[in-house]
């Protein structure tokens, strides 16, 4: 057997010492060779090496600009290595090259939307449906894509069509119930969330959203649903909370301290921290802050911004249940929207607290109690948050009705409490 032969073979049955040197022994004779090159590219690509395959398959490229195999391996390369304007070129170069290949456009786009190019990733989806007009990973990105720019009427079309031809698409079926809801076509969303249920009786996103739907009020969001909402809004959150929805809540409780100014806290708790927007309100004002969330992504944005002291991934009757130093700030600023009945974290916090410990919170409003809201949140009515201040040991120093944040335009009403232990 040849040198050529006896390496492929060795290439074939995963030999990479063997083939290695075979590639390398022909190629010192036949070093411009780019079948050689390229064969030597996809062994390293094949074995997870991705540096000398990229240098192989740029070699490939300029000893032969029209071996488009090598353009859409750079170009998955280059995507995996996260340099998305190299991918995007070597994808361009491919698709050039191939303008019939659903992959390329379809990889294209996927590279454009990493980019943040929404109007170029959307003519390379369309492309690949002009292409394969029902290939259903191609319309379930549509919709996402439109979904993300806020094309709602689109992004449900795109949607609608992937559970036409797969009813039990979970993860279509769960945007399609987000954005029923969110359009306020209430009934397809209760269908869809019932659906979703029928298909998992785990789905607790859906759960609890049928429940908001229907009129149920439940003691607390689940935990899961918590993690979901978070941890996919954690890098848009600062930017759409604080820029488009006018949230302003953390400086509101800030600003219940007025006259208190002076006073400098020992150690704080921020409950259900977020990406740290009331570590920033906060500053200055304690010696010491720990942050606690269920949302390990929230988490890291608040790490980011290097203001706490610790940060934990917990729930808060948990983090309360399980520690013992006292706390002389305790800070809840739009999380008791996530949690309908909060006797138990009344309750925790007192015994984590010192005498004459402030507690800051803010809730949504209610009418008598605590109830689920059908956008899932809950509302809080301050009789309630009075009679559970008093049997669990607290003076309501101040409540001050807040414009929480915006919805669809409209401020959300609120209240904003001070207590003291
Ligand atoms: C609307 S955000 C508010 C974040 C932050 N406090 C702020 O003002 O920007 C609500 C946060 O509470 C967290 N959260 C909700 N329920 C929780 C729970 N039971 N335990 C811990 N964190 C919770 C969520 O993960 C989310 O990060």
């Amino acid at each position: 057997m040849d040198l050529f032969a006896q390496t492929q073979k060795y290439h074939q049955t995963g030999d990479f010492e063997q083939a290695l040197a075979g590639y390398q022994a022909l190629l010192a004779d036949d070093q411009d060779n780019p079948q050689l090159s390229y064969l030597l590219a996809l062994l390293f690509f094949e074995n997870g090496k991705l540096d000398e395959a990229a240098h192989w398959f740029t070699r490939v490229v300029t000893l032969a600009p029209e071996a488009a195999p090598a353009h859409y391996n750079l170009g998955i390369i280059f995507f995996e290595q996260g340099d998305y304007p190299r991918a995007a070129q070597a994808y361009e170069e491919a698709a050039k090259l191939c303008p019939d290949d659903a992959d390329i456009f379809f990889n294209l786009g996927l590279t454009r939307k990493k980019l943040g190019q929404f109007d170029k990733a959307f003519s390379c989806y369309q492309k690949v449906l002009t292409l394969t007009p029902d290939a259903e990973d191609v319309l379930y990105n549509l919709g996402v894509l439109c979904k993300d720019l806020h094309h709602h009427a689109d992004s449900i079309c795109f949607f609608e069509k992937v559970v036409r031809n797969n009813p039990d698409h979970v993860q279509a079926l769960n945007n399609l119930g987000y954005l029923y809801h969110l359009e306020g076509e209430v009934d397809k969303a209760i269908a869809t969330y019932q659906k979703l249920i029928a298909l998992d009786h785990n789905a607790v996103m859906a759960g609890h959203m049928l429940a908001a739907l229907t009129g149920q009020t439940t003691a607390t969001a689940p935990d899961t649903y918590i993690r979901t909402v978070f941890d996919s809004f954690s890098e848009h959150y600062d930017e759409s909370l604080v820029d488009k929805l006018g949230y302003t809540v953390p400086a509101q409780l800030r600003a219940m301290l007025t006259g208190r100014d002076s006073h400098r806290f020992s150690d704080t708790l921020d409950m259900g921290c977020g990406t740290g927007l009331s570590g920033e309100a906060f500053q200055g004002l304690t010696e010491k802050l720990i942050g606690l969330d269920l949302s390990s992504k929230m988490l890291e944005v608040a790490g980011k911004k290097g203001l706490y002291d610790s940060l934990h991934e917990t729930d808060i009757c948990s983090f309360l249940r399980e520690g013992e130093t006292p706390f002389e700030l305790f800070l809840a600023a739009d999380v008791f929207v996530y949690i309908g009945d909060l006797s138990e974290i009344f309750t925790l916090v007192k015994k984590r607290a010192a005498a004459g410990s402030i507690f800051l919170f803010s809730t949504e409003l209610a009418a008598q109690g605590f109830c689920l809201k059908p956008m899932g949140r809950y509302g809080h009515a301050e009789s309630y948050i009075r009679g559970l201040a008093q049997e669990s040991g607290f003076t309501v120093l101040k409540v001050t009705a807040a414009n929480i944040r915006k919805e669809k335009d409209e401020w959300i009403a609120g209240n904003l409490y001070m207590l003291r232990a």
